[in-house]
C-alpha cells in the first residue's frame, strides 16, 4: 500500500519538484502523479515546464494562469491592510502560497486525487503556509512532502533524478535560492548567509542599481478607489497591468530593494533580499491616502490590525477565522479611501510629493496658519487644562520624593 493513490504535486520545473515525481511513485507507492504549475507572473516560459513534468513521469501536467487572481484577491487586500512583515517585507512570496494551495485543492477535487504534494524543505515558512492552507480548504486531503523527508543533498537529488531520466541542470546552479512572481523576487542563501556581506549587483533583476538610475526624478500618480489601486497617471488599468507598469517604472529608478534579517515562524533568523518595486510604492501611497481620509482613531487602531494581519499572512493563516474577521475590519475602513497620491521616484527612494481626495477629512480651514483660520484658539486653553490635569497633580504630589 502506497501513501496515496493519486497525488497533485505543486510543480515549478526545477530539479527538486521534478525529482518529487519519480520519488513519490518509486519510494512511496503513489500510482499517479498529476503536476500543477501556477503562473503567478514569474515570467517563466510555461510550455517547457509543462512538457518537463510529463517527461519526468507525470500522467497529467496542468498549468494554471492565476496572475490576475493573485493580484486582485491576494496582493490588493494586503495593500489595503498596508501589510509589511516586521515593518518591511511586503509578503510577496508569502501571498502566493495560499493561492497555490487553493489551486492544488481544486485540482485534487477535479481529478479525484486523495493527496496533494509540494517540494518544500523542512526549514522554511512555505511548508507551513502550504500545509495549513490545504488543511483549511480540505481537511481530508493528505499532504505529501518528499523533500522534507528524503534527506538528499543537492548532488544526491540530481543523481536520483538522473536514474529516472531527469536531466541535471545545464547551467551551474546559482548559489542563491530565489522565489519570483509578479509582485517581486526573494533571494537568499549562498554568500548572503553572512549578514555583513553586501549583495552583488547581479542578484537584482527587477530593480536598477540606484547609482545607475536616472538623474532626473520620475513622478507617478496612483489613484485608489476604496483602497484598491485603479489607475496610474489617470489611466485606468486592470490590477495586473497596473502592477506590471509600476514595477517597470519604480524598478528603473532603483526603488523597492530590501535587505533584512527576518524571523521565520520555525524559529530561524534568515537574511533575505527582496525586490518589490510596485508593491512597496503602492503600500507607501495607500498609507498616505489613508492619512487624508481616515479619522485619527481608526488610523491608530488599524496599525495594530495591520501588524497582526501581516503576521498571519507570514505565518500561513490566510484562510482562518481571525484573518476573515480582520478582513471585515479593513473593508469597513476602506469605504472612503479614494483619491490620488503623487509619488516621486529618485535613485532608490520613493517619496510622497502630493495627495488629493474628494473624500478627504483634512480641513484647510482648521489647518491653516493664515487669516482663514477657523480653529478656536481659546478652546485650546481649557482642553489643555483638563488634558494635563493628571500630570499636574502627579507632579504636585511627588515633587519631594
Ligand atoms: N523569507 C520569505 C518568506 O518567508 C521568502 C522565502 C522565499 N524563498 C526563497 N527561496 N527565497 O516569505
Amino acid at each position: 500500500m502506497g501513501r496515496a493513490k493519486k497525488v497533485v504535486l505543486a510543480y515549478s520545473g526545477g530539479v527538486d519538484t521534478s525529482v518529487c515525481i519519480p520519488y513519490l511513485k518509486q519510494e512511496w507507492g503513489v500510482e499517479e502523479v498529476i503536476t500543477l504549475a501556477a503562473d503567478l507572473g514569474q515570467g517563466d516560459e510555461l510550455e517547457p515546464i509543462r512538457q518537463k513534468a510529463l517527461d519526468s513521469g507525470a500522467s497529467v501536467s496542468l498549468v494554471a494562469d492565476a496572475t490576475a487572481e493573485f493580484v486582485r484577491d491576494y496582493a490588493f487586500p494586503a495593500i489595503r491592510a498596508n501589510a509589511l512583515y516586521e515593518n518591511r517585507y511586503p509578503l510577496s512570496t508569502a501571498l502566493a502560497r495560499p493561492l497555490i494551495a487553493k489551486l492544488l485543492v481544486a485540482a485534487a477535487a477535479e481529478y479525484g486525487a486523495d493527496a496533494v504534494a509540494h517540494g518544500c524543505t523542512g526549514k522554511g515558512n512555505d511548508q507551513v503556509r502550504f500545509d495549513v492552507a490545504i488543511a483549511a480548504l480540505n481537511p481530508d486531503l493528505k499532504v505529501l512532502t518528499p523533500a522534507r523527508e528524503w534527506g538528499f543533498s543537492r548532488e544526491q537529488t540530481i543523481a536520483y533524478g538522473e536514474k529516472f531520466g531527469i536531466a541535471s541542470p545545464v547551467k551551474k546552479k546559482s548559489p542563491y535560492s530565489i522565489d519570483r512572481n509578479l509582485l517581486g523576487r526573494s533571494i537568499e542563501a549562498g554568500p548572503l548567509e553572512d549578514p555583513w556581506y553586501e549583495p552583488e549587483e547581479e542578484v537584482f533583476v527587477m530593480t536598477q542599481s540606484p547609482t545607475k538610475a536616472p538623474d532626473e526624478p520620475g513622478y507617478v500618480e496612483i489613484t485608489f478607489e476604496q483602497g484598491y489601486p485603479v489607475a496610474l497617471d489617470g489611466e485606468a488599468l486592470d490590477p495586473v497591468a497596473l502592477v506590471t507598469r509600476l514595477n517597470d517604472l519604480a524598478g528603473t529608478h532603483g526603488v523597492g530593494r530590501i535587505d533584512m534579517v527576518e524571523n521565520r515562524l520555525v524559529g530561524i533568523k534568515s537574511r533575505e533580499i527582496y525586490e518589490v518595486p510596485a508593491l512597496s510604492v503602492l503600500i507607501l501611497a495607500h498609507r498616505d491616502l489613508e492619512s487624508m481620509t481616515l479619522t485619527s482613531d481608526v488610523t491608530h487602531y488599524k496599525q495594530g490590525i495591520e501588524q497582526t494581519y501581516s503576521e498571519m499572512i507570514y505565518n500561513g493563516l490566510w484562510y482562518s477565522p481571525l484573518k476573515a474577521a480582520l478582513d471585515a475590519f479593513v473593508a469597513e475602513t476602506q469605504k472612503r479611501v479614494s483619491g490620488t497620491v503623487r509619488v516621486k521616484l529618485f535613485k532608490g527612494t520613493a517619496t510622497i510629493a502630493g495627495r488629493k481626495s474628494d473624500l478627504a477629512i483634512y480641513s484647510p480651514d482648521l489647518a491653516t496658519y493664515g487669516e482663514d483660520d477657523k480653529f478656536d484658539h481659546r478652546a485650546a486653553e481649557g482642553f489643555i487644562y483638563v488634558w494635563g490635569l493628571p500630570t499636574r497633580i502627579w507632579a504636585e504630589k511627588t515633587r519631594n520624593d
